[in-house]
């Protein structure tokens, strides 16, 4: 018995007068719809109603949502197995409804709006054909492979007959989302059509199909192309090769931390049902998979949060936003904010800070009119919504401020006085600071309650995170103003508590510090880098360091050796040094690595090390190569525990932030869900027991704190 006791998700409408039904899919007491195992047995039923009702000769299957058509499985379903069997039984349910859709012996359209997602993707492919709008909020992907699973409903299978090998795999392995007219391109919908014409069309294809015409006609391949599709892909030798590149290409991008893009590869060389399941089922118990579907629950809890207080709190709308500050900071979020249809207007020192702030926005848009998300007149709008100047004109009317000037807590005060003269009663002050508490800058303003830190991480257009710095006189307004600024930025946000270094930058310090200490124990720079990166963290901590700016970097490790020395240790300081000798890092081509025009010199697909630096660590050369993971784990632990401070302290609000935090701010590795889901998975006692090890050892900067003793002595995890 279907859904017992609740609405139906499934509804039947007709046939009408041409013999055309539709089916609405409506999942009661939700914003979207989502394949859910409730779900299934209401399809099935459907199905056999139609199956038996000759008067139906074709069948639209369209969505009941505004928000779109099917965005995936539920999640939940995942959560409540047990063991590969039932695993694999999950994935045989979806393919046993999907094959039987798929032999009705009518023609079947999937009418498409909006998401379009995992296994709705999969129930539109057991369709006969697919119709979709070309708005921009159409999107179909299969995205299991980012929470470390394989598609199950049958896409392993249908995906690449219907869009061939290459196409299949580059949107399994990546999960990327394909707009209407690219899936118009690739084959996998028949036709884009405009929104209102969703229904019409779609039930005209039906009728067309159900009175023998061909769905409409893909672009025929020229020759070169079906030529190279016949190689690689229409018999059995070539597929093994385009397999085997894949599977080359993945382990060198994971370095096989990731089972499943390798568990795709394998199950589409098999190419059959059961193996689909099967892997499915093998995918969803491994820890990289838990890991990462820890990471979407803390993504789906977090976009609830507006910060403390805020609830029931009516944010004042944000349209014009004032940037002190045109560098590397000030100009990224300038440019994202303009991207995003703000009013921006930037101020500096000079005209040729403002220039280069400018340039950023040219070059960022630019580079998006060349891959054709927009056309000239995209770019255009955006370049006529950012401008700049190096006094307060135009600063009046924003209803925000946003600082990214050195970090200096002298100027930044003055900012806040100068912008206290120049804006608008209620206008918000935030401070992208990386490590001043919001307090120290908002210490002399007439409106401390206006004063919110705005931390964003580097290449702002790239970097997925904001962590939003409250302080005790933070008006809930300006949280909940800034919250949504950020995520109209299209990023996750965090809302923390203020202290020098917030929660980034303090779990981020003693990561980066033993970085130094093994380097300084004689430790080979480029083995450091690789302790963390064959750890899972996309770049490793010195690379990290040229990245930042060697400068930037000692500006923020002052700040924090000031607050926290008496627990934390700093190794002997060689960044000064590194400045005076001119080393920024990657900025000016001088760093750790060898940089030639802002890019890294490589010999053998390998960044290289100069070698010069080495004289200004105490080995003057390196003399150790060093146990990989036994070095991961002196930075990884030492950043678990100050992320245990943090939660002990009220710094974070709650765990969730934290993982979302480190996992999209600082690079912790996705497949291990964070700090804290981390911690949960080796176990809080052995943590401690590692910690208490390493302190014996190395010094107090890994004493436990006292969070993490409490929970080891009473066996409890963190979620
Ligand atoms: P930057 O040196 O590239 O830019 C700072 C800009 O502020 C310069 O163009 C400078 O001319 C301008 N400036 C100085 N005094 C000014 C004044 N009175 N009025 C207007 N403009 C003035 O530095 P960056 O990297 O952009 O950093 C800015 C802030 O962002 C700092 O507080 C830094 O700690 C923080 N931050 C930096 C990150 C990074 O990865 N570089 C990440 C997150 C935060």
């Amino acid at each position: 018995m279907a859904n017992p006791g609740k609405n139906p998700a499934v509804r039947l409408e007709g046939p009408d007068g041409d013999g055309i039904a539709t089916v609405w899919i409506d999942c009661p007491d939700s914003k979207v719809n989502t394949l859910s195992v409730d779900l299934l047995p209401e399809f099935e039923a459907l199905f056999s109603k139609i199956g038996a009702d000759s008067r139906i000769k074709a069948v639209v299957i369209a969505s009941g949502k505004d928000a779109g058509f099917i965005a995936g499985a539920n999640i939940d379903d995942l959560g409540l197995v047990r063991t590969v069997a039932e695993g694999a039984k999950l994935s045989k349910n979806a393919q046993d409804s999907f094959r039987k859709l798929e032999k009705l012996g009518i023609p079947t359209v999937a009418a498409i709006h909006g998401d379009c997602l995992g296994g709705g993707l999969e129930l539109a492919l057991a369709c006969t054909a697919r119709v979709a709008t070309d708005h921009r909020k159409t999107k179909l992907a299969l995205p299991e492979v980012m929470l470390g699973l394989l598609p199950g409903g049958g896409g392993t299978v249908r995906l690449p007959k219907l869009i061939g090998l290459a196409n299949a795999l580059d949107m399994m392995l990546t999960g990327k989302n394909i707009r209407a007219s690219k899936a118009l391109k690739l084959g996998l919908i028949d036709a884009a059509v405009p929104a209102g014409k969703l229904l019409e069309s779609a039930r005209k294809l039906a009728v067309d199909l159900a009175h023998g015409k061909p769905a409409h006609a893909k672009k025929k391949p020229n020759v070169q192309e079906e030529v190279q599709t016949f190689l690689l892909e229409g018999n059995q030798l070539g597929r093994r090769v385009v397999l085997h590149e894949a599977r080359k290409k993945v382990l060198k991008q994971t370095k096989g931390l990731y089972p499943a893009p390798l568990k795709i590869l394998d199950v589409i060389g098999k190419g059959t049902y059961e193996a689909e399941a099967q892997g499915f089922g093998e995918l969803l118990l491994t820890a990289e998979s838990h890991g990462l579907q820890h990471l979407f629950h803390a993504i789906t809890a977090l976009k609830k949060d507006n910060g403390p207080g805020t609830e029931g709190v009516t944010a004042p709308k944000v349209t014009r936003v004032g940037i002190l500050g045109a560098g590397l900071m000030g100009a990224g979020v300038g440019t994202v904010l303009a991207d995003q249809g703000y009013t921006v207007r930037l101020k500096d020192r000079d005209h040729e800070a403002v220039g280069r702030g400018l340039d950023y926005a040219r070059k960022v848009f630019g580079k998006a009119r060349k891959r054709k998300v927009y056309g000239d007149a995209g770019y255009d709008e955006r370049m006529a919504r950012i401008s700049g100047g190096t006094d307060y004109s135009g600063f009046g009317r924003c209803e925000m401020v946003i600082e990214a000037v050195f970090e200096d807590l002298g100027l930044k005060q003055r900012m806040v006085d100068d912008i206290e003269k120049v804006t608008q009663v209620g206008g918000i002050f935030a401070s992208n600071t990386s490590s001043l508490p919001i307090a120290d800058i908002a210490a002399k303003a007439k409106h401390p309650e206006r004063v919110i830190g705005m931390h964003f991480f580097s290449p702002v257009e790239k970097m997925p995170l904001v962590e939003i710095i409250v302080t005790p006189k933070t008006a809930p307004e300006v949280t909940a103003a800034t919250v949504a600024v950020a995520r109209k930025m299209g990023k996750h946000v965090i809302v923390v508590n203020d202290c020098p270094g917030f929660y980034t930058t303090r779990a981020l310090v003693p990561y980066m510090t033993e970085a130094i200490f093994l380097a300084v124990e004689g430790f080979a720079l480029e083995s450091i880098d690789e302790a963390a990166t064959t750890h899972g963290f996309p770049v490793g901590p010195i690379t990290l360091m040229d990245e930042v700016g060697i400068d930037v970097g000692l500006k923020v490790m002052k700040v924090m050796k000031e607050h926290y020395h008496d627990r934390m240790q700093f190794p002997p300081d060689i960044s000064q040094a590194l400045i005076d000798e001119g080393r920024l890092g990657r900025k000016n081509n001088k760093g750790f690595f060898k940089y030639e025009n802002g890019k890294s010199v490589l010999e053998k697909g390998e960044k290289v090390v100069d070698e010069t630096v080495y004289k200004h660590l105490p080995n003057g050369a390196a003399t150790q190569a060093g146990n990989l993971p036994e070095m991961a784990e002196r930075m990884i632990l030492g950043l678990c525990n100050e992320a245990a401070l943090c939660l002990q302290d009220g710094t974070l609000r709650d765990a969730y932030a934290g993982d979302l935090g480190a996992v999209m701010g600082i690079g912790f590795p996705p497949f291990e869900g964070g700090p804290f889901r981390y911690m949960d998975r080796i176990g809080v006692k052995t943590v401690v027991e590692k910690l208490k090890a390493l302190e014996a050892k190395h010094g107090k900067r890994f004493k436990p704190c006292q969070l993490l003793l409490d929970k080891a002595a009473k066996g409890e995890r963190f979620f």
